[in-house]
């Protein structure tokens, strides 16, 4: 999608604002009938070093609403309608700064520049090995999560409002230095988040670097369809368009080896609801604590493809999840607990009250020769893109 120039997008962002469809919420008073899309910027908070923090709220034109902020990119809130119209907020997050500096769920953010883990926090690239920070020790066995100590998730990043035709969205940008995190190159990255009138939030994710390293950007918002804090997701049924999954040893590194998910518990090339067989006797899923693991897509081929379904019958809201991305990382929220607060005033989060599915390449990919490689070097442009296509049935 092509971007708007600046001044043109801040007076279509004026225009908008003017229109009345989004209140101090950031809801939409017509969802049923749609919306006028409009892009609202104004302040969230303040990081603990005094940065402010801005929110967007999109509201696009098929009545989907989100707020999202350039702290991290995060998704804050995220209203969608269920089968009668209704609107709830459906993703895990925090009404300010300060609980995402507290908890380290990665709720609704960008990551980078490595999205997943990569073991024992190195790796070597053209003969030069690198050491990342620790800051992950599943099972015992120490890895570099998410980027490292900190991650594209706890920067205030550069933004500014995008519209094109009925779409309306928020540009990201940042510069990560030669070494920051340990990791070599200095990486421009751009990120647009767009939401079209047919309900789509399309994430366009573009770096470029001036030497060779490793890069697998994510997103990593949690759903749960029938509300933030209103239970688990084990009832919510799930399609993943993989017919393979990379197992992993107990620190969720993966082995490897790329095997079959038929006559497994990680089988869900048919629906599947994810509690169904969430207690079976199977390894996997004792090192996972359940399903937090990778699978293959079955496309390959670079091009935007199915990668997912959800569904959640109470609600009737169902989504696809469409990828350039080789793979998906499915983690149905095994560390959550009540201790994470809620953003509804005298509720509570849980365990399994949130799943997240992050398109990707595999994890530990810089140590996997056999994987499609991560690697960005001078010269070449990445880029990838991800559509959670959001409807109801
Ligand atoms: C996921 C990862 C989980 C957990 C979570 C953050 O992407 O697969 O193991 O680390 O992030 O709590």
């Amino acid at each position: 999608m092509k971007r708007v120039m600046r001044g043109a997008v801040l007076a279509s962002v004026a225009a908008a604002a003017v229109t009345g469809c989004v209140t101090d919420k950031g809801a939409c008073e017509t969802m049923s009938k749609g919306c006028e899309p409009s892009v609202v910027v104004k302040p969230f908070g303040k990081t603990k070093d005094g940065q402010l923090v801005q929110q967007y709220t999109l509201t696009g034109a098929g009545g989907v609403v989100m707020d999202v902020i350039d702290y991290g990119g995060k998704v804050v809130r995220l209203f969608t309608p269920d089968r009668t119209g209704a609107k709830t907020d459906i993703t895990l997050g925090f009404n300010e700064v300060a609980g995402y500096e507290t908890h380290d769920p990665y709720f609704g953010s960008l990551i980078g520049r490595y999205g997943n883990r990569i073991a024992k926090g190195t790796f070597t690239l053209d003969g030069v090995t690198y050491r990342l920070p620790i800051n992950n020790e599943p099972g015992g066995l120490p890895c570099s999560l998410h980027g490292g100590k900190r991650g594209f998730d706890a920067y205030v990043w550069h933004s500014e409002p995008l519209s094109e035709g009925r779409s309306v969205g928020v540009k990201f940008w940042m510069t990560s230095p030669d070494g920051d995190q340990g990791y070599p190159g200095k990486l421009d990255v751009t990120v647009c988040y767009w939401l079209t009138p047919e309900n789509v939030w399309r994430i366009e994710y573009e770096a470029v670097t001036d030497k060779a390293t490793p890069i697998n950007l994510t997103q990593h918002l949690y759903f749960n369809f029938k509300g933030e804090a209103e239970g688990t997701i084990l009832d919510h049924e799930l399609t993943l368009f993989a017919d393979r999954m990379t197992p992993v040893d107990k620190g969720l590194i993966p082995t490897g080896e790329v095997v079959p998910v038929k006559g497994t518990p990680f089988d869900f090339t048919t629906p599947w609801p994810i509690g169904a067989r969430i207690q079976a006797d199977n390894e996997q899923l004792r090192f996972g604590g359940g399903y937090d693991h990778n699978w293959v897509l079955n496309n390959q081929s670079g091009k935007l493809a199915p990668a997912a379904a959800l569904y959640e019958k109470s609600t009737g809201r169902f989504m696809e999840v469409w990828t350039t991305e080789p793979a998906i990382q499915f983690y149905c929220g095994n560390f959550l607990t009540d201790q994470v607060p809620s953003k509804k005033p005298g509720k509570k989060l849980c365990y399994r009250g949130g799943l997240a599915l992050e398109t990707q390449h595999s994890p530990d990919s810089p140590n996997q020769p056999a994987f499609p490689s991560t690697i960005l070097r001078p010269g070449a442009v990445y880029k990838s893109a991800t559509e959670y296509r959001f409807g109801v049935k």
